[in-house]
């Protein structure tokens, strides 16, 4: 039995499999009420140039890591970045991608087998469904713990394609070595001393939760992910095919990303705005969907220790207020899934 992960602790009320549902629709007005939402074409999506995200080049961040200078990136205004020269071999990325796609190629019944279990958000299906009147994403989503190792629940990870296992232990270990370094730089600019360092980030739990988005005829009033922050330290998102849909948060407006070839967009989460004091902040984003093609990504948190307290740290703080509560790790994670995704509103609730 694997040692259950705080990193799905929760529920979430069963809903349609929108790939069915998807492949079933003829025309716009087959698609249920419950997935359109007016507030998908509220806010303008706006792509001027001068909102290019920061382009990060990891090679040089490792030099930065062994300097003794004081670099002043990363930048806490970061919030998104794409990450480049990151290391992670293309052909890990590639295995994962093409065993992705080939996974959710499966027929339905096939899916089942690593459906969500009851009482677990882990497995195949959806999460962030809190009320039987509440508006539904258009996508579904399949949500694997892959550290720390003994918290896998490998009867989750598909056995089809046969290589799907290995390609995600691969991904998976590249990712938290990414993850693992771009957590160091930023506690290290933020003074964090490194035994504390160590604490934090030990046995740092990782989840990948891989999208799927359904083409839908009546794309721009669904949503294929509603507007959110991620409960994680640090997210890494690869976009699978070359079908765009993340937008970011900028004021009023929606920023759609352009992932730049072979790069990981990278995140700060909710856990390091709060760790930081506010300092770096996690910034709210959703997906939208394509009306002829299906979309794919995996995104993968990256965590903090389970014994860690989630609040702000006491160095950082130091003379000051801190402006979010302190909850223990299991807490927040419960509140997290136990709470509809909508916008920035329950790190505003955590704020004191
Ligand atoms: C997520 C997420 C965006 C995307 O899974 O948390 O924000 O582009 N995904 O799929
Ligand atoms: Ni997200």
């Amino acid at each position: 039995m694997a040692k259950p992960s705080f990193q799905c602790l929760g529920t979430s009320i069963d809903v349609p499999n929108v790939q069915t549902l998807a492949a079933s629709i003829a025309n716009p007005a087959d698609v249920p009420p419950r997935y359109v939402r007016p507030e998908a074409k509220a806010d303008p999506v706006v792509s001027d140039g001068d909102s290019e995200l920061p382009v990060i080049d990891f090679s040089r961040l490792l030099h930065h890591r062994f300097s003794k200078e004081d670099s002043t990136t990363p930048r806490a205004d970061w919030g998104f970045f794409q990450l480049i020269n990151h290391g992670v071999p293309d052909q890990a990325m590639e295995k994962m991608k093409a065993d992705i796609v080939e996974v959710f190629k499966l027929p339905l019944e096939e899916k089942k087998a690593f459906a969500q279990l009851p009482n677990s958000l882990e497995g195949y299906g959806q999460a962030f469904v809190v009320s039987d009147d509440q508006q539904l994403d258009w996508a579904d989503m399949l949500y694997l713990v892959t550290r720390p190792l003994q918290s896998r629940n490998i009867d989750l990870w598909p056995a089809q394609p046969p290589t799907f296992r290995d390609s995600l232990s691969c991904y998976s270990m590249e990712l938290k070595g990414v993850a693992g370094t771009l957590l160091e730089v930023m506690a290290k600019n933020l003074g964090v001393a490194p035994e504390e360092f160590s604490t934090i980030f030990q046995d740092q739990p990782q989840g990948v939760r891989i999208n799927y988005y359904p083409p839908c005829p009546r794309a721009d009033e669904v949503l294929g992910l509603s507007p959110h922050t991620d409960g994680s330290g640090l997210t890494l998102l690869l976009q699978v095919t070359d079908v765009e849909g993340l937008h970011i948060r900028k004021g009023g407006n929606w920023f759609p990303v352009k992932p730049l070839p072979g790069a990981l967009i990278a995140n700060i989460g909710d856990i390091i705005e709060i760790l930081s004091n506010g300092v770096y902040k996690s910034i709210e984003h959703r997906a939208i969907i394509n009306a002829k093609e299906e979309r794919l990504s995996i995104a993968t948190f990256h965590g903090i220790s389970e014994d860690s307290v989630i609040g702000p740290l006491a160095e950082i703080v130091k003379g000051y207020k801190p402006k979010y509560v302190s909850m223990s790790y299991r807490e927040f994670m419960k509140t997290y899934f136990s709470t509809k995704l909508e916008g920035r509103r329950l790190m505003e609730s955590l704020k004191l």
